[in-house]
């Protein structure tokens, strides 16, 4: 979304978000200033630092007054009035959710105040200076050293402000009013079955690079018989007819090419002596893209994904995808929200000893570790936008919103290796308003990268003359190219014998994949395999579900929900849910259930290695 540079005229009218895209910037591998750590919050359900008494902006004032908050303000005499103070104020870390680090945010919805002071790093009079943030849920109001940088929109996708001009040497005051409100406009909307974490989730870095740098690239594998790369640099700051090298040291390639008058520079050479990668071999290459004195390092994979009929392609050769579906959360220490490279290492970890070569991370962009470590251990990808259940359809501003973190987030990961379906929306009621939402955003990401496979999670239904013919019919299906759905026979819909008899009707020449199945089960409750929220029944569901996809033609692999248990506001069971969506295959803690085997035996029977 497009960041205002605030100037005065910023503060006299309002920032309202302007739903532009904003330029992808790769800074992950570029050495930066964290901002992360300890920050000062205060807590404001009544937004009193942001409206005045008449519940007027005050930063939409030309002279905002001490008491709004991000004035960061201090009294000046001792009859000086100023009813807050970031310094004695509470603390939290950053990067982090506020609901699990204090008890009495445990469920707050609302507004926060983070503050940050830092001094700025030393750099060179034509350098210039970014302030980014991994993610912020779900709205940010930022401001530096008093004055509005912009507003931010949407709870799990990265963004940025340049700060060029607005750093102080030293003492330099961030503060962002965090809103983490669910809204009927939203991307999410009002109603998710996950926990609504709010703050500043992800890391804040300040990065600060040359007058003219290497703003973002992307690239592909064009041919795979060729093994012919292609691929486009961006630079910022540039004037046209700027020199740019692009080097693979490894494979012995450099291209030297030339800006056009935008800043973008094309480059194809072709890698005969490349190994693809692959979740058996994930082969990474180091790539360097100099332009004057700047230079962007990298870590890049080379593969194809394609479907021939209702086969996945894999560089060519067939796939099927032993995937596991997982949230960003890691709840074994008590936390929520993944904090660090860390704790999604231990996920990714946990997806692997299942024996998964594939993981779909619901229902929201997931931190940018997270597809690094799958680009690293050999772990297949799908990334999705948090378009879940019943969006604004006919809002323009929402699906500005949601094609916004569509384009951040593949602006982000499109680098990625592991990364190969980009999925619109998960379990969308079909109407007219949402397939032309859809149609529009598939467009979008078509255009935004056509190396990659597009897949939503649909929904089934069963044909009227005939209650066992489940049907997956939906006009989403014509626009994607992996027909995925969730289903939950035996679950929501009938017992365990209703999975022996029901047959599937899929009218489509693609290759068909099951985002979702399951049931829940306490860790450690038993019992017969006839009783629900056992260990048994969970186990007996997956064995009756699994002989019943392999069925269906064109099965390419499935995602059953989900990896760990996980928080939702949905699942009050006291004493069997306790306020968690329990169909992990793992407690929150990673302890397994009787199901983690049975997927981890079919999967390894899938790899061919099963034991004998
Ligand atoms: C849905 C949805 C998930 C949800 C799951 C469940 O399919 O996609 O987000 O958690 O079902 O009900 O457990």
């Amino acid at each position: 979304m497009k960041t205002f540079a605030a100037g005065l005229l910023c503060l006299l009218l309002p920032v309202a978000p302007a739903w532009a895209a904003e330029a992808p910037m790769q800074v992950y591998t570029r050495a930066a200033q964290s901002l992360d750590g300890e920050w000062k919050v205060i807590v404001d359900p009544y937004e009193n630092g942001y409206y005045n008494y008449r519940y007027q902006p005050f930063d939409q004032q030309a002279d905002p007054p001490k008491g709004a908050y991000f004035r960061d303000a201090k009294p000046e005499s001792p009859t000086d009035l100023v009813e807050y103070d970031f310094d004695t104020a509470m603390s939290l870390q950053v990067p982090g959710d506020w609901n699990t680090q204090d008890p009495r945010l445990y469920y707050y919805e609302g507004s926060v105040w983070y503050r940050k002071k830092f001094d700025a790093p030393a750099r060179r009079p034509t350098d210039r200076a970014f302030l980014e943030f991994g993610a912020v849920n779900y709205r940010a109001d930022v401001y530096l050293n008093g004055r509005k940088l912009g507003v931010h929109e949407g709870g799990f996708t990265p963004f940025r402000f340049e700060v060029t001009d607005r750093l102080r040497p030293r003492g330099n005051s961030l503060v962002l009013k965090v809103d983490n409100r669910r809204r009927a406009d939203g991307v999410p909307t009002l109603n998710t079955d996950w926990w609504n974490y709010g703050g500043i989730t992800r890391s804040v870095g300040l990065v600060v690079v040359p007058e003219v740098f290497v703003r973002d690239y992307r690239l592909a594998l064009a041919s795979l018989a060729d093994r012919e790369v292609a691929g486009r640099v961006q630079l910022d700051g540039a004037r046209g007819g700027e020199e740019v090298s692009v080097a693979l040291p490894e494979l012995g390639v450099r291209q030297r090419v030339r800006t056009g008058a935008d800043g973008q520079a094309e480059f194809r050479f072709r890698v005969p002596g490349a190994r693809l990668w692959s979740p058996e071999h994930p082969q990474l290459y180091r790539i360097e893209i100099a332009s004057g004195s700047d230079t962007l390092v990298d870590r890049v994979g080379l593969r194809t994904i394609a479907t021939r009929g209702r086969q996945l392609l894999l560089n060519g050769e067939p796939l099927f995808l032993r995937g596991i579906s997982v949230h960003e959360e890691y709840a074994a220490d008590g936390g929520g929200r993944v904090r660090d490279a860390g704790q999604a290492r231990r996920l990714l970890e946990r997806a692997r000893s299942l024996e998964a070569n594939f993981v779909r991370l619901a229902h929201y962009p997931h931190n940018e570790h997270m597809a690094r470590l799958a680009d690293e251990m050999g772990l297949l990808v799908w990334s999705e936008i948090p378009v879940y259940w019943t969006i604004d359809w006919a809002n323009e501003a929402t699906y500005r919103n949601a094609e916004a973190q569509l384009e951040a987030m593949i602006g982000r990961d499109r680098n990625r290796a592991s990364v190969i379906i980009w999925s619109l929306a998960n379990e969308t009621p079909v109407s007219d308003a949402r397939n032309r939402f859809l149609s529009r955003l598939a467009a979008r990401a078509r255009a935004l990268d056509d190396s990659r496979l597009l897949s939503a999670a649909m929904e089934k239904h069963y044909r009227e003359d005939d209650p066992d013919m489940a049907v997956v019919e939906d006009p989403l299906a014509e626009l994607v190219d992996l027909v995925s759905f969730n289903q939950y026979i035996g679950w929501y819909d009938g017992t365990l014998d209703k999975i022996d008899r029901v047959r599937w009707q899929i009218p489509y020449d693609k290759p068909v994949f099951v985002s979702e199945f399951g049931a829940d089960a306490k860790q450690g409750l038993h019992g017969d395999a006839g009783a629900i929220w056992t260990e048994e029944y969970q186990a007996e569901l997956y064995r009756r579900t699994l002989r019943m996809l392999d069925r269906i033609e064109g099965f390419a692999g499935t995602s059953p929900w989900i990896l760990s248990d996980f928080r939702s506001p949905r699942r009050p069971l006291a004493g069997v849910q306790d306020g968690f969506n329990r169909k992990g295959l793992m407690s929150e803690k990673g302890e397994p259930k009787q199901a983690f085997h049975v997927l981890r035996d079919y999967y390894r029977q899938k790899a061919g290695n099963a034991p004998p």
